[in-house]
């Protein structure tokens, strides 16, 4: 079975072919850094009028990258939400336009999902387990039964952990996306310098809220410009926000495990594909004896190999969605219970 995997939800133009599930052809991924850096976030207009210049590119690379012709595909899956309402549209149509076409099945895959079974594209997890998704958009704590169960226990309150990166990262006047940037800086400076708060929340909450924390670090910049503090570099901030930001997610996630009595994690989304936070989930993991895993740092980041495994398991399950392809809608705020 060969699923042609299409991401269009945010600011990655992505197609990807995959076999049977597990075996990943190609892995095609357009990001729009150069679009939107000027603008330093993304620029909603911009992210869709730039997928629909690239996205019949970028599917015909990853059909020869995969060896195969378009007529050997045997069902497509597409994001069609949550998302940029934009952005998600040319990715659907493309899929329609296609669907049709080439008269094979489609289906409308959550990105969230995506973003939960990326793991599988690498081993398989014994169901259940917890999973922490963090990314721009969300930081989403889910107990997941099997394939299509999947109970939401905490999420962001305000800002999204990737996020508060970006916006930090604007801040200190770094590129755009600032998670990366950040880590990079972080890695040279010395967290203890400076404490920012951490926000647990009331006790027992698995949510989180990383807003009081940005604001902070705003504060603790104005002070900085004004002559106080000089001595912390920005390699100190960067290294102090990121553990803060580390320490909630990693205390949140033990908590989770915990309280639904399970000992096997997953965390992804691009957030996940910081090495910090790799390492101290790893750490925190083995004192509890709990297994932590995380999809290869290619597979945190939105891209659509996600997407076609998400969609190869679905189709499996529910074969019925696929022949109403044409009623299929693209959904800005889409659940995934
Ligand atoms: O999953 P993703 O590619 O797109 C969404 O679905 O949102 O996540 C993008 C987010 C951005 O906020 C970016 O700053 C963050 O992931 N990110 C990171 C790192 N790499 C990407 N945050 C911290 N450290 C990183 N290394
Ligand atoms: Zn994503």
């Amino acid at each position: 079975m060969l699923v042609l995997g299409l991401e269009t939800s945010c600011d990655e133009t992505a197609a990807a072919v995959l076999k049977d599930g597990d075996t990943l052809l190609s892995n095609i991924i357009n990001d729009q850094i150069g679009v939107h850096s000027p603008y330093g976030g993304i620029v909603p207009e911009l992210a869709g009028r730039s997928h629909n210049e690239r996205v019949h590119r970028v599917i015909k690379e990853a059909v020869v990258e995969a060896g195969v012709r378009l007529r050997d595909i045997d069902l497509i899956a597409v994001t069609m939400g949550p998302g940029l309402i934009g952005s998600l549209l040319v990715g659907l149509n493309t899929a329609k336009g296609l669907s049709y076409g080439l008269k094979i099945p489609m289906i409308g895959v959550n990105h969230l999902e995506g973003h939960l079974l990326a793991i599988f594209l690498q081993k398989k997890i014994q169901f259940p387990f917890i999973a922490l998704i963090v990314s721009g958009g969300h930081t989403d704590l889910y107990r997941v039964s099997d394939f299509g169960r999947y109970k939401l226990l905490g999420r962001t309150r305000d800002d999204a952990a990737g996020e508060s990166f970006d916006k930090v990262g604007k801040m200190l006047g770094l590129p755009y996306p600032g998670g990366p940037a950040i880590e990079k800086l972080a890695r040279n400076g010395n967290g203890k310098a400076h404490k920012f708060p951490r926000a647990y929340l009331e006790k027992g909450s698995l949510d989180f809220s990383f807003s009081g924390l940005k604001t902070s670090v705003r504060t603790f910049l104005n002070r900085r410009e004004k002559g106080n503090r000089l001595t912390l570099t920005d390699e100190d901030i960067s290294a102090g926000f990121q553990d803060a930001v580390l320490d909630v997610l990693v205390d949140k996630l033990i908590s989770a495990c915990k309280k639904e009595n399970l000992s096997r994690i997953v965390v992804t989304g691009g957030v996940a594909s910081n090495g910090a936070l790799r390492v101290a989930v790893g750490k925190a993991a083995q004192a509890y004896g709990f297994e932590a895993s995380f999809p290869d740092p290619i597979f945190c980041t939105d891209n659509a190999a996600m997407i076609a495994c998400a969609g190869h398991y679905k189709f499996a399950r529910n074969q019925s969605s696929s022949t109403d392809f044409m009623g299929l809608d693209a959904k800005a705020s889409l659940s995934i219970e």
